[in-house]
């Protein structure tokens, strides 16, 4: 399956075989005296972090001057962690350049869509096309990979940061246009492709086309499709120049860089078979409840970027962030709880942005390890206590999180969803597929997020929430999943274009009409709400989108009633002869009338949650490996009801045995094993 790391290739097990699940934060010693490394270090051993990223914002330090190495200072953090017995994750510092860089070349530095030049000041201002910023990244990234790749200490490296730059600049239209002619071979197919005859846009020489800059208007929607193929591609071709440096002096120490889950510019569906660990950054926001949901649903993609392996959260918060309008910290019961649900949902690994506190700079209002105010604070013991119940959880360590749901994602679908000229904007992709996985989270059912190549026989149920996107490759994959007698469920204004983003012509859901048992001839962006009639979902009222749609073969679960859509389905379901069901919900529905659907659905699957414990619905359960989480998102108590065998289960966290109905705190956790009778 497409996003499983290479079988051979070094997994995060050759770390955490030794020191159990990660624990640790970014380092960043350039910015402050050795001496304060000495207590950093100790500090780190008492609250049983175990591994460092170190050298990540660091390339000024590196390379104070263009080919002036000055390493001396990084071999003696090197050697404290691993002294200290600390693994290092060592960084290429390549998302910050110097401001010299950018200053002897100034074609280094991006250019935006409206032909602004980036200037240095910030980071991440590189062009990702230049041949000199490349050159000097790659460089560094080899001096860096000669002198420590056999050192014992350095146990991971890490690529870049959070790569998401997109340039606009000449270099970036060269490199374009190579790109589209791998894809396309011809002008010709380019102009089909990307239907030129509209707007007098043909192109008749390759120097004529260009990345979609500033324009007078709408921009050609698979140029911009193709372009943000071409830029995630670029990115990944950054990666992958580092990492086959860094492999040829480091062969079997696993080669990463930091994701950000749904990350718009990067489409790490494809990133994922070249990363030996899946790494991802969360940022949840501690002031809005709902974004547990929103921050499991990235958990899950991160493993179904995996392939179902153990992954590792490499940024997160332990208090506030500095770059909301207002930055409400977490508190220390939220930081275990957001730590501990990374674990839950398969991650082997939990580090944060960052050690220490900075004193200057753009980020020093950003909470860390270790606060400005030091040690003795609420937030340091609470990263301390933290550490010590990591340590309890060794057993989970490379287990997996079983599931039968699929939930299909895929970036060039939400790009091409998402388009300024689409019949609605309050059709948005996140939230949809948000909306759809609320309910099988508080069902406590597991999800793997996978993209539409994946192998989708493994699940009882494939929910696709908004793939407007399919391709003709994909179509015999999705179908499957009902004539072997499974369930699929497709969700509105799915399936309506092609790998070129045209539109399929015929009644939609055109690939899958006959599956779902209806078929549609109009997209309804609602002037005022509807109202629909259902056995199943009681009365309902649609704002915003709902479909002029028949049934054919299928049944009606929901039906519009009264307006201009009297009569058309809202919500069919089509059950097959084989036992498989097509659902497709052509309607923007409410938060309680989708659950519903999702509900039906997973009684259609014979899918369930958890076995043994029962909990209100904003008591996350998750089971990994046999270990079943019991999570409060409440900021408010909470019970758990226990059966099982005997009724009696062991809390890996407490080492407390407990049975019937066990209390939850506010934001508490429970990590629960059956006791054998
Ligand atoms: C991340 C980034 C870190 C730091 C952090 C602050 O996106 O990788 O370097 O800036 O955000 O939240």
């Amino acid at each position: 399956m497409t996003g499983t790391v290479a079988s051979g290739a070094p997994t995060l097990a050759a770390l955490t075989d030794d020191v159990g699940l990660l624990y640790g934060a970014d380092w960043n010693p350039e910015q402050w005296h050795p001496d304060v490394w000495r207590e950093d270090v100790a500090l780190m051993r008492a609250a049983g972090v175990n591994v460092v990223t170190v050298g990540v914002f660091a390339w000024a330090t590196i390379e104070p001057r263009p080919g002036r190495f000055e390493l001396d200072w990084l071999d003696r953090v090197v050697d404290l962690a691993h002294d200290s017995g600390i693994l290092v994750d060592l960084a290429t510092p390549t998302a910050s350049p110097p401001p010299w860089l950018g200053v002897l070349w100034p074609s280094s530095r991006a250019v935006t869509a409206d032909g602004v030049r980036m200037s240095h000041g910030s980071r991440n201002h590189f062009c990702p096309s230049s041949p000199h910023y490349r050159e000097r990244a790659l460089a560094v990234a080899r001096v860096l990979a000669e002198r420590y790749g056999e050192h014992p200490g350095v146990r991971m490296w890490h690529v870049g940061n959070e790569y998401g730059q997109v340039c606009w600049c000449e270099h970036c239209a060269e490199g374009f246009r190579t790109w589209l002619r791998a894809r396309h071979g011809s002008l010709d197919e380019l102009n089909r492709a990307w239907g030129t005859a509209f707007w007098s846009q043909r192109y008749d020489e390759w120097r004529e086309v260009i990345p979609p800059r500033a324009a007078p208007y709408l921009v050609n929607p698979t140029q911009v499709l193709d372009h943000r193929r071409f830029a995630s591609d670029q990115l990944l071709a950054l990666y992958l120049e580092q990492r086959d440096v860094i492999r040829e002096h480091a062969p079997g120490v696993p080669v990463t860089t930091n994701l950000m889950g749904f990350h718009h510019p990067t489409d790490y569906r494809r990133w994922a078979p070249h990363l030996d660990v899946v790494a991802d950054d969360v940022y949840g926001d501690p002031a809005d409840p709902h974004d547990v949901v929103r921050v499991a649903l990235t958990h899950d993609l991160a493993r179904g970027l995996a392939g179902g392996a153990p992954w590792v959260v490499m940024e997160q918060a332990a208090g506030a962030v500095n770059w909301r309008p207002h930055n409400v910290p977490k508190t220390s019961a939220q930081l275990r709880l957001d730590s501990l649900r990374a674990i839950a949902r398969g991650a082997d690994g939990s580090c944060f942005f960052q050690w220490r506190a900075s004193t200057a700079g753009a980020e020093r209002y950003h909470s860390a390890l270790v606060p400005h105010a030091g040690p003795d604070t609420a937030l340091h013991r609470a990263v301390v206590e933290h550490g010590a119940e990591l340590a309890r959880l060794r057993e989970v360590v490379g287990t997996r999180v079983p599931a039968r749901v699929a939930l299909v994602f895929d970036w060039p679908s939400w790009w091409a969803a998402e388009e300024p000229a689409s019949p609605s904007q309050r059709l948005r992709v996140l939230p949809q597929v948000l909306a759809y996985y609320r309910p099988l989270w508080e069902a406590g059912v597991g999800v793997d997020v996978v993209g539409p190549d994946a192998d989708l026989d493994a699940y009882d149920l494939v929910v696709a929430p908004q793939l407007h996107l399919v391709e003709d490759v994909h179509v015999a994959g999705l179908r499957r999943v009902v004539e072997r007698g499974g369930v699929l469920l497709l969700g509105p204004f799915s399936a309506v274009v092609d790998r070129d983003a045209h539109v399929r012509t015929g009644r939609f859901p055109v690939p899958f009409a006959d599956l779902v048992g209806a078929s549609g001839e109009e997209w309804v962006p609602l002037a005022d709400p509807v109202d629909l009639r259902s056995d199943l979902l009681g009365d309902v009222r649609v704002h915003d989108w709902a479909e002029r749609l028949r049934v054919e073969g299928g049944e009606a679960v929901a039906t519009v009633v009264g307006g201009d859509l009297d009569g058309c389905a809202a919500v069919v379901r089509h059950r097959h002869a084989g036992g498989g069901q097509g659902w497709y919900v052509g309607a923007l529905l409410p938060p309680d009338a989708l659950a519903g659907v999702v509900r039906a659905c997973l009684d259609a699957a014979d899918v369930t949650g958890p076995a043994g414990v029962r909990a209100a619905a904003d008591v996350e359960v998750v089971r990994r490996g046999h270990v079943t989480f019991c999570l409060n998102a409440a900021d408010r108590p909470r019970t758990v009801h226990l059966t099982g065998a005997d009724g009696v289960w062991h809390d890996l966290l407490t080492g407390a045995d407990v049975a019937g109905d066990v209390p939850l705190a506010p934001h508490g956790v429970l990590a629960l094993i059956e006791r054998t009778p």
